[in-house]
């Protein structure tokens, strides 16, 4: 397993970006924390954390809301995503914000965990054949 000491400068500042939104997480029904940011091509950060609803599923991801997060300051040429939680292995996106990454054309997601574990991986491995603008010519 990879360890966050092994990455570039950059991806380790975006990690821990992530952690430092995690602590922000607000997740008083599963308990469980999470923390994203995101790097755009101009090298800016945005992060984001969980935020749970009483009404489940109203819930938005870390990762979905540090991506709005960026878009809605108009910032949409996102390059890299890092997403990190209290997981054995790096945390790895839902179904629901892998195609919202596709969707921002994201290339790169580092996975990660507290205990210092990452994987970097493509948008292409997390969601193979993704339903996109393409499929509506
Ligand atoms: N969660 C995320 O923030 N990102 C993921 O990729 C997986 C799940 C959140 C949603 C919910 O607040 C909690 O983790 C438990 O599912």
């Amino acid at each position: 397993m990879a360890k966050i000491t092994e990455l570039s400068e950059s991806e380790q500042r975006l990690v821990e970006a992530a952690a430092h939104a995690r602590s922000f997480s607000y997740s008083p029904y599963s308990h469980f924390a999470v923390g994203a940011a995101v790097m755009t091509s101009d090298g800016e950060i945005y992060s984001g954390c969980n935020i749970e609803n009483q009404a489940y599923s109203v819930t938005n991801c870390a990762e979905r809301t540090a991506i709005f997060n960026a878009v809605s300051e108009g910032h949409d040429d996102i390059t890299l995503l890092a997403v990190i939680a209290d997981t054995p292995a790096p945390t790895a996106p839902c179904g629901a914000c892998r195609q919202v990454i596709a969707e921002f054309g994201i290339p790169n997601i580092i996975m990660a965990n507290t205990m210092g574990d990452v994987k970097v991986v493509t948008i292409d491995e997390l969601l193979p054949a993704a339903f996109g603008a393409e499929d509506m010519k």
